[in-house]
């Protein structure tokens, strides 16, 4: 918690300081838990799904407009209704019927490009409720305009998209 040694009118006494330290420390955990807290550290952690976390072999590399993904290690997209959503590379995957299927996850209404959801075979960019397709058309807007899709192609146990 930032220490706040001064306001706007004038500068606090010492003890003034910590008994509005305490009484705040006290007030947020009453507001919010201990489970706040913790809920805060876990988001700080690596996210071992997404790639390019240093120590982290997730399976997912992204190169230029490339990017890799080993079935073997990410092998619960080998299950139809799976899916992914990669960050860095702002692009979402999902198995549909056995077949893999990639579209840019820049939402074209206002570009969000991190809030998604994946069910029945539509997306859901969670912003505005847009939904899209598995070919990436508007089912819902309020966007207008489809997502870009990407091609996908399989070797062995590598997935590959190109941008
Ligand atoms: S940015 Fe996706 S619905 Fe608005």
């Amino acid at each position: 918690m930032e220490k706040i040694t001064k306001t706007s009118t004038g500068q606090l006494t010492e003890s003034r300081r910590k008994f509005i330290e305490k009484a705040g420390s006290g007030a947020v955990l009453a507001l919010f838990g201990a489970a706040f807290f913790t809920s805060c550290s876990t988001t700080d952690d690596p996210d071992p799904n997404q790639p390019n976390n240093p120590g982290n072999d997730n399976g997912i590399s992204v190169a230029g407009n490339t990017i890799r993904i080993d079935l073997g290690i990410q092998s619960g997209l080998n299950s139809d209704g799976s899916w992914l959503l990669i960050p860095e590379a702002q692009t979402l995957v999902a198995n549909v019927g056995g077949g893999f299927i990639a579209l840019t996850s820049v939402c074209t209404h206002s570009a969000c490009d991190r809030n998604w959801t994946y069910s029945s075979e539509e997306f859901t960019c969670t912003c505005h409720n847009s939904k899209f397709d598995t070919n990436g058309n508007v089912l819902r807007g309020p966007a207008t305009q489809p997502l870009t899709q990407f091609s996908t192609s399989v070797s062995g146990d590598t997935l590959s998209i190109t941008k």
